[in-house]
């Protein structure tokens, strides 16, 4: 098989990582393209270094935009890169406009050039159509040919989607497998102890989505309950791009106060102060599965959560919605009695570390290869 893997974003790097790897041992090629939807050298090449991806064979460079532009931007960057590569397969993985943008070019040229689209992370649901993520998600689903979903609650929700069990396979949480790869050299360095923090509690912090950093009032709020949090805890705050240049332009850099603040961290540094902190707090899809599989306490800044299993079987929780600052520091102290767990104890099916062989698996019998 020849399978084109794309990927653009900060999120996708760790879920496309173990895929080269796992596709190269099968005896099948891989062509990756990334978009560039994400281009700093903190939101990319310190991801695809660290995680052994290979350099990209095309680097499609569409940076920053509106949704419709940098959308419409990837679509006709991609066409004539897929028309030129044909491969067998178009793998996509997560939510975001990369996923999508790339999905429909795929879906257009399949008789055209014999591909076919899959999805990694199919059938997860917010059912909050606010959220660019949900838009990008369903449509994604329903372009795509295989479906391989991380955890089996987004099976029904294909279905009841009208999708067609066959094209549904489980094949778990490949996020994971980079996760539990890297584990142990992102502790090594020792990142608590480099930013003084080790010696007491501390609280992490990641802030992104758009409902709560694009609102002035609720980006107040949220760093208000940050504070708050901060009058009993060290709280430590990756700030994201999108964030940072909100906290700026809406006034709110003294909320910042006595937070301790940082620019984005590797993938490594971010799994190694995540599985030091006592409790986390996030916006992020991707957050609350880490510390699911961590047995670090989580709380999830939401109002909803399309990855229920990371509650119901996880660490996470969802803070009292609308959040308050008073809300946001009682949920913080509530997780932080709950305590810590083992790495693994707590983890959902197929968040083992072995979900990409099974992705190349899924890929070869859709194919008719072996299986
Ligand atoms: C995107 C994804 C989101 C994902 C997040 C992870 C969509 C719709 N959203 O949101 O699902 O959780 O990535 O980070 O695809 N910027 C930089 N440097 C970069 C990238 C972005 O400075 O390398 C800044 C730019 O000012 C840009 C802003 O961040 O305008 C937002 O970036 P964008 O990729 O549009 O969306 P994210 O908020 O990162």
């Amino acid at each position: 098989m020849r399978v084109l893997l794309v990927a653009g974003a900060r999120p996708n790097f760790m879920k496309v990582a173990p895929l080269f790897e796992a596709l190269a041992r099968a005896g099948h090629s891989h062509i990756f393209v990334h978009t560039g939807q994400h281009y700093d050298a903190a939101m990319s090449d310190t991801f695809l270094r660290e995680l052994a991806m290979p350099e990209p064979d095309e680097h499609l460079e569409v940076g920053s935009d509106t949704h419709a532009r940098q959308t419409a931007r990837l679509m006709e960057r991609f066409e004539p890169v897929l028309q030129a590569r044909r491969p067998d397969w178009v793998v996509v993985v997560g939510d975001v406009n990369s996923t999508l943008a790339c999905a429909l070019v795929a879906s257009k040229l399949r008789d055209d050039i014999g591909c076919r689209v899959a999805h990694v992370e199919a059938g997860l649901r917010s059912n909050d159509w606010t959220m660019p993520e949900e838009v990008n998600r369903v449509l994604t689903d329903r372009l795509s040919d295989l479906l391989l979903t991380p955890s089996r609650d987004a099976a029904p929700n294909l279905v009841r989607e009208g999708i067609d069990p066959a094209r549904i396979e489980f094949v778990g949480n490949v996020m994971i497998d980079s996760l539990l790869r890297l584990l142990p050299t992102g502790r090594a360095l020792g990142v608590p102890q480099r930013l003084g923090v080790a010696d007491r509690p501390y609280v992490l912090v990641t802030l992104h989505r758009p409902s709560n950093v694009d609102d002035p009032d609720q980006l107040r709020t949220v760093l208000s309950g940050l504070a708050r949090v901060g009058r009993r805890a060290r709280v430590v705050l990756p700030l994201h791009p999108r964030t940072r240049d909100r906290i700026r332009s809406f006034g709110l850099d003294a909320c910042l106060g006595d937070l301790t603040v940082l620019d984005p961290l590797g993938y490594g540094e971010m799994l190694g102060l995540m599985d030091g902190a006592s409790v986390v707090l996030t916006d992020s899809g991707g957050v609350q599965e880490e510390t699911t599989v961590l047995g670090v306490p989580c709380v999830t800044l939401r109002e909803q959560t399309e990855r229920p299993v990371t509650v119901t079987e996880g660490t996470n929780r969802l803070a009292p919605w609308p959040l308050t600052a008073d809300g946001i520091d009682a949920a913080c102290a509530d997780a932080e009695a709950m305590g810590r767990s083992a790495v693994g104890e707590r983890s959902p099916e197929g968040w083992d570390g072995h979900a990409a062989p099974r992705i190349v698996d899924a890929l070869a019998r859709a194919s008719g290869i072996g299986g």
